[in-house]
Parts: structure tokens; sequence; C-alpha cells
């Protein structure tokens, strides 16, 4: 069947984090070696996969709509089904049982199966019969290292350094989809980074679900991302998304000096009260996190910090929320995701605890937290006004193509109009900031100097 792929036109559609989405050029680049094409439109495809995400209800309520819609398109017409990622791992017994129409389920470490998979399944429905496939075994090994992704913008690329998360946060589902910490050889991802340079890449992002755990013989992270930034032509490393127990002084160290490091750390709090943080099993304490931001800022006053919330974990009281909300108000983050907790299924939480608190009180202290967060972003952003910062054109702007979309080295996404015809997405040009948003800085393109 090496050739019978090309005729057969796959949809992915993608949900959840950028490890999901760079797990889909890795799809991409597996199917595309055995001949299959792709569509981005759905109704002429054959195949539709699937990519999904199990980390919180809402992700897993949109796919079972989305499934719901494919049913309907399944009685119209032949049509192979494939769900793939954190839900095909998590959720296998209740997805064929309660979704006969999928045919494929492939979880994150099966990826390599998934052409014979499809090919296997298109060859039965071809000869009006039902063949399904499920690869949904989790590896220690398995890091995709010798495939290339298919990466989409000719600018930005992601690299997954490491695999896996081996802390067991207890309302995290992760270390049961995803496995096992397993980090690729750093030989391998210098030379997928050099090759990306070639190509004008100029933005790596080294991603991981503990990126800063990354060991590999006597290679830490801080050796790895500086090792990266070091390659010829890349301008800019990013890293996401690490844990808190992870920062030793040598990676704070390159992240504030070295000049194609990143100044933007994303530091997942979860909450700021002590007792919810051991019920989570996160492993620092409110002081202990508060002292890496010390830290931090001591080396570099200027970079910006973003975090991850969840409101409502069981058994939080109104005081221990308030904790958090304090140590929001009292870091100052960039910018912040406010989850309500969601009980997962399997996960030491949903074993050992209750979910106690009532969906009313986890909104309202979801909503107090983003409004809270609005007015600090907004505040850090008026105080860039009339500043120029430098900004790597990324493509047009969401709302209009008279605009151009950046990024500044801190993760602050940038709008200006278009008026000089020679900036072109790769480029990096100076912007003067005049007015803002909680989320965007918008100003004027100077000449690049
Ligand atoms: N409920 C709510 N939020 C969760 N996260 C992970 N698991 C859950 C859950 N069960 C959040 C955490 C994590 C981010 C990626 O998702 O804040 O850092
Ligand atoms: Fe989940 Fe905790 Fe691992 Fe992050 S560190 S993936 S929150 S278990």
């Amino acid at each position: 069947m090496e050739k019978a792929g090309a005729a057969y036109k796959v949809h992915i559609e993608t949900f959840g984090c950028q490890m999901n989405e760079y797990d889909t050029e890795l799809v991409r680049s597996l199917l595309k070696a055995k001949g299959f094409a792709f569509t981005e439109d759905r109704e002429c495809a054959d195949v539709v996969l699937m990519n999904t995400c199990a980390i919180r209800e809402h992700a897993h309520n949109k796919v079972y709509g989305h499934l719901a819609d494919l049913k309907a398109l399944k009685r119209q017409r032949k049509l192979v089904i494939g769900v793939l990622g954190c839900m095909a791992q998590n959720l296998k017994e209740e997805l064929t049982e309660t979704v006969p129409i999928v045919d494929v389920l492939a979880g994150p470490d099966s990826y390599r199966r998934l052409p014979d998979l499809l090919t296997g399944a298109i060859a039965a429905q071809e000869k009006g019969d039902v063949q399904r496939g499920i690869a949904v075994d989790l590896s220690e090994y398995e890091t995709y290292q010798d495939i290339m992704p298919e990466q989409a913008t000719g600018i930005t690329a992601w690299i997954a350094v490491m695999r896996g998360c081996d802390n067991f946060c207890t309302f995290c589902v992760v270390p049961y989809t995803r496995g096992r910490e397993r980090s690729r050889a750093p030989q391998g991802i210098i030379r997928e980074v050099e090759h990306l340079a070639a190509q004008g890449y100029k933005q790596i992002t080294l991603l991981g679900q503990n990126v800063n755990s990354y060991r590999f013989e006597d290679w830490d992270f801080a050796r790895l991302i500086t090792a990266v930034a070091d390659v010829p032509g890349i301008e800019r490393v990013r890293f996401t998304s690490p844990h808190p127990k992870d920062f030793p002084p040598a990676l704070l160290d390159a992240v504030a000096g070295h000049p194609r490091i990143c100044k933007h750390i994303h530091l997942p709090l979860q909450v700021g009260n002590d007792r919810i943080l051991r019920l989570m099993g996160r492993t620092y304490s409110r002081k202990e996190y508060l002292d890496l931001v010390e830290d931090i800022r001591r080396r570099r006053d200027d970079i910006a910090l973003t975090t991850d919330i969840i409101c409502g974990f069981c058994t939080e009281t109104e005081e221990e929320f308030l904790d958090t909300y304090l140590t929001v108000q009292e870091v100052g983050y960039h910018a912040a995701f406010i989850f309500k907790y969601s009980e997962r299924k399997n996960t030491i939480a949903a074993r050992k605890y209750q979910d106690d608190v009532s969906e009313r009180i986890k909104s309202n202290r979801v909503t107090r937290l983003v409004e809270l967060q609005k007015a600090i972003s907004l505040r850090k952003n008026r105080s860039m006004i009339g500043q120029t910062v430098r900004v790597l054109v990324e493509g047009d702007a969401k709302k209009s193509s008279d605009q151009w979309m950046g990024r500044t080295d801190t993760n602050i996404t940038a709008v200006w109009e278009k008026r000089d015809a020679g900036t072109h997405p790769g480029d990096f040009t100076p912007i003067k900031i005049s007015h803002v948003s909680a989320t965007t800085v918008f100003g004027d393109e100077l000449p690049a100097r």
C-alpha cells in the first residue's frame, strides 16, 4: 500500500497545547512520506483526523461536538475517522464504545503506526467492511528523533526536546496520556535547528511537558538552550512549559544573559496557597515560588513573567483563593491563563479528593482573577507607550491584512499599519508604541536602524 496513500486526502484538526500542534506537524510528515495528500477542507477529505486534548473538560467536550458533526458526514459518504492524541490515549474504551464511527485511535507515542492503521481502515471501507485500528501503547523511548515535522510558517518553528511528565500533579492527566519523561539527544536537536536556520527560520521554541527537566547524559536544559541559541542565523529562542522546581542558577543566567534567549518565562503558579499547593503535589511553597521570582528579577527586571492558575481545586476555601489573588497581585504577571478546575478521570485528585467547589464559585473566582489580571496587563502595556520595541514580523494581523502582526522579545503581540513596502514576515523591525490594550500594543513602524 506504499502508493495507496496518494489517492487519499487527509484533513487534520488540532485541539489543545503547542505540543499537540507540533505533533500534528509530525503526523503530517509521517503521512506525507507514505504518499497521503492533505486538504484544509473537511468536506472533501477522505480521512478526518482529530488531534485531541484531554487536559480540561472544555477541550474534551469540543471533540465530542466535532465527532457528532462527523457522524452526519459519514452517513452521507465514505469517510475514515481517526482520533489522535491525549483523548485517544485516555478514553479508548469510552471512545470505541460510545462513538462507533471512530475507525482509528492513536495515542501520542503511536504515530509511526498511523499510516498502516489508516491504510487498513481505508482498504476495509473500500470493500464495504470496517477495520478498527487502535494503537495506544505508551513508550519509554519514543521521541520521534528522526522525523522532521512539517513546519508551517517558515519563520518560527517548534522542536519537542522532551516528552512526557513524571511529576504527577494530582489534578493533571498528562502523565497518563503522554507517559514518562524522556529527552531527545542534543546532537539531533542541534542538527534540526541548523537545518531550520539554513531554511531561513528565525525563532525556535523548545517544547516539552516539563521542558526544563530536559536531561540527556551530561546535558541539562541550560546547556541545551544555550547551544540552540548559539546556532548562527537563529535570532530568538523561547521555551515552554517549564516547572518552577527546575530553575537552577545556570538556567536563570542563560535566560538573563544570552542575547538570543527571549526575556520571557512562563512560570505556572497554579495557586498561591500552601495547603492547596501540597494537595496538588506541586513540590514548592508560595514562598519558594516568590523567592524564584525575586531571583529572576534580581538578574533582570525586564524579564516578562506569565503563568497558569487553577481556581476551585478540591476543598479550596475563599480565604485560600485570596492567597492566589494576592500572589497574582504581588508578582504582577504580564499575562495569565486562568482555568476552572475540572476533574479528570484517572488522576490522583479524582481518586483521592472531592471535587466539592461548586461551578458557581469556580466561575466567580475565575472572573475575579481575570479582571485583576486584565488590569495588571493593561498597566504594564501602558507603561510601554512611547517606547520603541524590536519586533519579529510574523504575518498579517488577525483583524486586517492592512496591518502587520509581530511579537516583542518578551512575547507581547504588536500590531501596526503596513506602510513600508520593504517589510516582510521574518524581518525584525522597530515599532514605536502609541497605544495599547490589555493583550496588544499598537504603534508605528520606524525606519530600520
Ligand atoms: N483542571 C483545570 N486546569 C488544568 N490544568 C491542567 N490540568 C487541569 C485540570 N484538571 C491547567 C494547569 C496547567 C495548564 C496547562 O492547564 O494550569 O499548567
Ligand atoms: Fe501536568 Fe504537573 Fe506534569 Fe505539568 S508538571 S504536565 S501540570 S503533571
